[in-house]
């Protein structure tokens, strides 16, 4: 592997990014550190491709695609200013196994993935307080709405499927998925479909 000075800590991986979307960076993104482990655990086997669901600026999948280089990270976002800031990233890193779709998840089909990473992409429709912006409707009936989507898209997929967590409120996980690990404090959670 090559050794990137950007992945030696958070804040030399954010100077990727034009200074206006920072402020987003300690809520929204996905620390490093986290990336690593969920990354470790969603890449177990070569050649999988794993699903960002809500992919912001790229950070979880531009990471995740460095330290696992023999899977492929695809990330689907509905912002598109932040689809580009993720494919600017992407090329000044030169990272090859990760791509960018600007699209809404309902309009994606969880079939053509095999794992999944989840940082509670839908709770920006609950928390007034710490929106991205006023691009997109925000409403609890949306929260509720994509949970579902995602839920039942989960629910198809085959035993062997996983999913890591990161503060998730757990609405979008079915029962046949089961805790198999995780950060001591849970705020990073692992998930195998069991049946
Ligand atoms: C908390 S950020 C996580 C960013 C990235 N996954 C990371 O960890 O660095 C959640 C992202 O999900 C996106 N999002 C929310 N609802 C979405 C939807 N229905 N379809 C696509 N993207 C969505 C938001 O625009 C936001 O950029």
């Amino acid at each position: 592997m090559i050794t990137q000075p950007w992945f030696s800590s958070d804040q030399q991986f954010h100077k990727l990014y034009p200074v206006e979307l920072l402020t987003q960076a300690s809520m929204h993104w996905t620390p490093l550190h986290i990336a690593k482990k969920a990354a470790a655990f969603l890449a177990a086997e070569k050649g999988k491709k794993i699903l960002d669901i809500g992919s912001g600026a790229g950070k979880f999948c531009l990471a995740a695609a460095y330290y696992q280089p023999e899977c492929f990270f695809v990330g689907v976002e509905q912002r598109k200013n932040l689809v580009e800031a993720a494919n600017a990233a992407q090329q000044a890193l030169r990272i090859p196994n990760a791509e960018f779709i600007h699209a809404n998840l309902k309009e994606t089909d969880l079939a053509r993935y095999d794992h999944f990473y989840f940082f509670n992409a839908f709770f920006e429709n609950l928390d007034e307080g710490h929106r991205i912006d006023t691009n997109v409707p925000y409403s609890k009936d949306l929260y509720h709405n994509y949970n579902r989507y995602l839920y039942r898209q989960l629910s198809k997929r085959p035993a062997g499927t996983r999913l890591a967590t990161f503060h998730s409120t757990q609405h979008e996980i079915p029962p046949s998925y089961h805790e198999v690990g995780g950060t001591e404090d849970g705020v990073l959670k692992f998930w195998e479909k069991i049946s």
